[in-house]
Parts: C-alpha cells; sequence; structure tokens
C-alpha cells in the first residue's frame, strides 16, 4: 500500500472532471487500497479521485466512529435526494478550513462495487453529506464554490500565506471532520 499526495485548492488539477471507470481490474481495487490508506492517514472521512490526482469517478469514504467501515464507490450516480442538512464542512485539499454548507440529507445512490457490480445503496446525514462532497470533487467542484467569492478569496489567500511561511495551518476546530 502507498500513501498518495493529496492535492491542495487552489491547485488547477482539482478542477478535473473525471472520467468513467470502464473496468474494475487490480489497477482499480489497489487505488481503492491507497485512496483509504491516505484517508485514514490524513485523516479525513472521505476522500476522491480527483484529490490524489488521478482522473476516474471513484470515492473511498469512512463515517464510522470507530474507522473500520471503508466504503468504496466507482461511477457513483445519485437517482434521489430529499430533505435538507447544514453542516460545518472540511476537506482535505483546503486545509483547516471549515464552512457551512447545505446538502440534501437523504439519497439513493447507484455505483459500481469493487467486484465490479451495479448496486444500488442508500445514505442519510454525515454519509450522505460525504458522498455528496466527493462527487462534487470527481466533477471539478470544491466545497469553497458554495461560499461568497469574498470568503473565497480570504481562504485562498490564507492558504497561500500559510504555504508561504510553511507552518501547518493549526487545527482550530477539530469538531468537523475533513471530507
Ligand atoms: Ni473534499
Amino acid at each position: 500500500m502507498a500513501k498518495l499526495q493529496i492535492l491542495e485548492y487552489p491547485d488547477p488539477r482539482l478542477r478535473t472532471v473525471a472520467k468513467p471507470v470502464e473496468v474494475v481490474d487490480e489497477q482499480i481495487r489497489q487505488l481503492a487500497r491507497d485512496m483509504l490508506e491516505t484517508m485514514y492517514e490524513a485523516p479525513g472521512i472521505g476522500l476522491a479521485a480527483t484529490q490524489v490526482d488521478v482522473h476516474i469517478r471513484m470515492l473511498v469514504a469512512d463515517v464510522s466512529e470507530e474507522r473500520d467501515d471503508p466504503r468504496v464507490f466507482i461511477n457513483p450516480e445519485i437517482l434521489e435526494k430529499d430533505g435538507v442538512e447544514a453542516m460545518d464542512e472540511g476537506c482535505l485539499s483546503v486545509p483547516g478550513i471549515y464552512e457551512r454548507v447545505e446538502r440534501a440529507d437523504h439519497i439513493r445512490l447507484r455505483s459500481t462495487n469493487l467486484d465490479g457490480e451495479t448496486v444500488e445503496s442508500e445514505a442519510e446525514g454525515l454519509l450522505a453529506v460525504c458522498i455528496q462532497h466527493e462527487i462534487d470533487h470527481l466533477e471539478g467542484k470544491l466545497f469553497v464554490d458554495y461560499l461568497s467569492d469574498l470568503k473565497r478569496q480570504r481562504i485562498r489567500k490564507r492558504l497561500e500565506k500559510s504555504r508561504r511561511s510553511q507552518t501547518p495551518e493549526p487545527v482550530v476546530r477539530a469538531r468537523s471532520p475533513a471530507i
């Protein structure tokens, strides 16, 4: 297994629209394992392939307290969504920043699993939010896109400044998981 490098905002590669996975082969399964390892080490509760500079439609997630419920979604497609959930979201590609975003609270999803089978599933609450956040990544979209231009510029400047000074962003509000 290998830990992968996570791209950080405003890296233009995060704006790439990912392509569908055609065949679930050993290479895809290995990438899923590496993405999970990277997500757990970060630590985060979700990671999209886009964030590790692989532009295919795959995401991993684990929203369990015990960190023992890894999920992999290939070619995810939201069939239905309802309800509203407003949560402070963070993102491994936007380190140290947490902002409130509204998303559907419940989704029904079609995706492919690691055996190459098409499956339908449902998710609610944190997992639903996480999957919607990761699907946005596959479309080249980031949670900061939901904020005002002014707020987004401030975030960009703050991240650039902290990168220049080589000091990592302090974990200000660890209560919000990074996704
Ligand atoms: Ni993210």
